[in-house]
């Protein structure tokens, strides 16, 4: 017997809405990572990448790639972001847009994937380019077998 089809009905607009809704959270941390990315220091590589992690609560944190006449001492977008979101007090995260204009998606370097972990855990990781180009991964695919505090 279908005595639920106004529940349904209800279901599915509350399923659209969700959907709707996800999209936009998504689209403002796509901007975000873009957005951060004009601001990348990057004189020595000209490649400039932008990152914008999204807390718990909802909240982003962005970071861009600061380069250095040392090079080793360049940071990356994404450990920057990190670093300024646990600066800032937070501590949960949901996932991470990573910007940069490569036809590949660039991933994250080792060193990023390491400290990604260390605080995010198992997040998704979206690549994106500003061509319309994007990826969802999970961290624990880019980076399978992690050294971590659980071995000390
Ligand atoms: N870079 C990032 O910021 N994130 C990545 O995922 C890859 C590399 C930066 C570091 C350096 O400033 C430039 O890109 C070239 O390696």
């Amino acid at each position: 017997m279908r005595t639920s089809l106004p529940e349904t009905g209800r279901g599915g607009a509350a399923i659209g809405l969700a959907i709707l809704s996800m999209r936009s959270a998504d689209d403002a941390l796509a901007s975000a990572a873009l957005a951060v990315r004009e601001n990348a220091h990057a004189p020595f590589s000209g490649f400039r990448v932008g990152a914008a992690l999204e807390d718990s609560g909802g909240r982003i944190h962005t970071g861009c790639n600061v380069e250095n006449a040392t090079f080793g001492l360049t940071i990356c977008a994404e450990r920057a972001a990190v670093f300024k979101a646990i600066s800032d007090g937070a501590r949960d995260f949901r996932r991470m847009v990573i910007a940069a204009d490569s036809a590949t998606l660039t991933p994250p370097c080792g060193a990023c994937r390491q400290i990604l972990w260390e605080f995010c855990r198992d997040i998704e990781i979206i690549l994106i380019n500003p061509r319309g180009g994007r990826e969802s991964l999970r961290l624990k695919d880019l980076f399978p077998r992690p050294f971590d505090a659980s071995f000390l």
